[in-house]
């Protein structure tokens, strides 16, 4: 009997502090008009403080584990796609492990930029079809905030913190993950790079000095590739489901830019109502924005049992992934959930004064 690998629980954390572009507008010479034409981002969230990758991730998987009604003890894996972790050593799936309780669950960290979401699911996924294991956490979470030059405009106005999870489950039921397409190009490294702190320039006063900790982006040049190559990487992970576009019910794309989720909707003539978008409320969350915009797409009613969902990222390396969902469980779970969902309703407060 073929064992399927279906989603059974979600979940998302969003920090409470909002930047607005007029919070940013005080910082770099930007303004509310220009970010919100060039990209449809008009705030985000940034963590606290005294928020940590790991607690961003546990709060969504927590949530995700409530849907689901699974004991944390029964996870057997816990993967957690980042590219800003707790350290570089040791893995921030491990703490998140610890720290949910999750007692006989092995954990890793994988690295795929904003594509890294999809690329844990295709890993998750593999697990579980395999037989290895049953019940595996996938998270996508950043703190980008604290890996950006706040001098930067043609970056520190795109990016947000945020995470979200998925719980994958083993079942002889039909459905869940259908299909994927990954996909990578080392020729993209200089275009999306965080120059310092790896082997090649190891921390030092100079580095730290010359802001090669923070991300630095040729802009129009991702720009380009990327509308290319969501388009090829939806076309291939509907491919690999054997399926069209014509029978996606609902796509989740990689919120970076509204201008290319637009370019894809036209590139395949896809109506917004079945396009979810929230990048206006968190930005570009990298490896998080994709489960934080499934998580909303269900909370908002956009997605019923039976339906296809067609997630599509993009990210630095370059990688891009594709994967295809045939929905199977009810998305009032998450109401029912004791707990779930209640850091999806309005900012508790707003960072006025942008001090981050
Ligand atoms: N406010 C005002 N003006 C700005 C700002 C700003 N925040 N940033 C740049 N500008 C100016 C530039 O200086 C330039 O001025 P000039 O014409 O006088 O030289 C002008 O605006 C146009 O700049 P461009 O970079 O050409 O603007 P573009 O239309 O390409 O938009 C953007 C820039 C939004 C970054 C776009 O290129 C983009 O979205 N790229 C893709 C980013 C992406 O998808 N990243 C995904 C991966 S991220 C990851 O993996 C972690």
């Amino acid at each position: 009997m073929t064992t399927n690998a279906l989603i059974t629980g979600w979940g998302m954390y969003a920090p409470s502090h909002v930047m607005t572009n007029d919070d940013l507008a005080k910082l770099v010479d930007t303004n509310d008009e220009w970010i919100v034409t060039r990209t449809g981002i008009r705030e985000r969230r940034i963590a606290a403080d005294d928020e940590t990758t790991t607690m961003l991730s546990v709060n969504a998987a927590r949530d995700a584990l409530a849907v689901a009604g699974l004991d944390p003890a029964e996870l057997d894996l816990v993967i957690v796609a980042t590219c800003t972790p707790d350290y570089p050593l040791p893995a921030t799936s491990v703490l998140v492990a610890s720290e949910l309780g999750a007692t006989r669950a092995a954990g890793f960290d994988l690295q795929a930029a904003c594509s890294g979401f999809l690329y844990g699911l295709a890993s998750g996924t593999s697990f579980v079809r395999s037989g290895m294991y049953r019940n595996v956490l996938v998270i996508g979470v950043e703190i980008l905030s604290r890996f950006l030059d706040w001098s930067d405009r043609s970056t520190c106005v795109l990016f947000g913190d945020g995470a979200g999870a998925v719980l994958l489950q083993a079942s002889d039921q039909p459905g869940g993950m259908l299909g994927f397409d990954l996909f990578s190009d080392g020729g993209g490294c200089e275009a999306i790079i965080v120059p310092a702190g790896g082997s090649i320039n190891p921390a030092s006063h100079a580095t730290v000095d010359a802001r090669q900790h923070t991300i630095k982006m040729l802009g129009s040049e991702v720009y380009k590739y990327a509308t290319r190559q969501m388009g090829e990487s939806a076309l291939a992970a509907l491919r690999s489901a054997g399926m069209t576009v014509d029978d996606v019910d609902q796509f989740v794309f990689h919120q970076a830019n509204l201008r290319i989720i637009h370019s894809v909707q036209k590139q395949f003539g896809i109506p917004d109502e079945k396009t979810f978008v929230n990048i206006e409320k968190y930005g570009n969350t990298s490896a998080a924005s994709v489960p934080m915009a499934l998580v909303e797409a269900i909370a908002s009613d956009r997605v019923k049992p039976g339906d296809r969902i067609l997630m599509v990222a993009f990210g630095a390396g370059y990688t891009a992934g594709g994967a295809v969902i045939e929905w199977t469980a009810d998305p009032s779970r998450a109401l029912l959930a004791p707990g779930s969902q209640t850091r999806l309703g309005e900012p508790q407060r707003t960072l006025a004064d942008a001090a981050v």
